[in-house]
């Protein structure tokens, strides 16, 4: 599997930010990057941006319902992300489960949706700075991949965001070793759950990742991939991160 660097704007983004989208897809056509490259965008934007994008970088949404469709007044279908043109979703993320209560078993079912519409489900798992302090870090994500990750995934299908919460805007992160003992062991859990295709599950770290630091965290082994927030609004940041993926996996 390539390495996979994929933005989040969260709640970020109007008509004219578009014009970061075209940036980033014009460097990706000069310098083709070793990775994949994908932007996830607040679904008003998204149609829009694969025009931009023109194919050069994928554009994926930020969350999507577990329903095909209904009576589910503001909820977005997987379908319809693929439909406006998206290749991927996050599903899980920390602040969806945190401000939106939603629980394993609902990113499980999110994730379900985004296979039976043929979208990448990017899964968020992570813990929080009190769950790390007590030693319950790898329980905590273990414990979230087996309620989060449907049986019937492939690699293909699934990658995983690694994203402490604590480390989520905060300037702070987990040390190398600790991101590499955490990969490690999603890895494991990956394994455990989807047999062989757990081997090739990508695993994106996420959590303040920026150009100053891109390159340390995607040379820590198990990793290579990452999920930018922040740093993905600015077309300049998100390339530096881009030029930071080892051109090796
Ligand atoms: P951050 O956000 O890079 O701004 O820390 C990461 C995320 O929440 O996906």
């Amino acid at each position: 599997m390539r390495p996979l660097i994929a933005g989040n704007w969260k709640m970020h983004g109007l008509a004219p930010q578009l014009d970061d989208i075209e940036a980033i897809a014009a460097s990706v056509k000069a310098t083709p990057p070793f990775a994949d490259i994908l932007i996830c965008l607040p679904a008003t934007l998204i149609a829009r941006a694969v025009q931009t994008a023109a194919g050069r970088i994928a554009i994926g949404g930020e969350n999507c319902s577990a329903e095909v469709s209904g009576a589910f007044t503001g909820d977005i279908s997987a379908e319809m992300l693929k439909g406006a043109g998206a290749s991927a979703v996050i599903v899980g993320h920390s602040e969806r489960r945190q401000h939106h209560d939603e629980t394993d078993a609902i990113v499980a079912a999110k994730a379900k949706a985004a296979r039976r519409a043929g979208l990448l489900a990017i899964i968020c798992v992570g813990e929080t700075k009190s769950q790390r302090l007590a030693g319950k870090a790898l329980s905590i994500c273990g414990d979230q991949i087996a309620g989060s990750v449907p049986e019937s995934m492939t690699a293909s299908a699934l990658a995983i965001g690694y994203e402490p919460l604590w480390a989520i805007g905060s300037g702070h992160m987990p040390t190398s070793k600790e991101i590499a003992e955490m990969h490690g062991h999603i890895r494991q859990c990956l394994v455990a759950r989807l047999g062989t295709e757990g081997k090739d599950v990508r695993i994106l770290y996420g959590g303040s990742v920026q150009p100053s630091n891109a390159r340390d965290i995607l040379s820590v082994p198990e990793v290579g991939r990452a999920l930018v927030g922040g740093a993905s609004l600015k077309a300049r940041d998100f390339e530096a991160i881009i030029g930071a993926v080892p051109t090796k996996a």
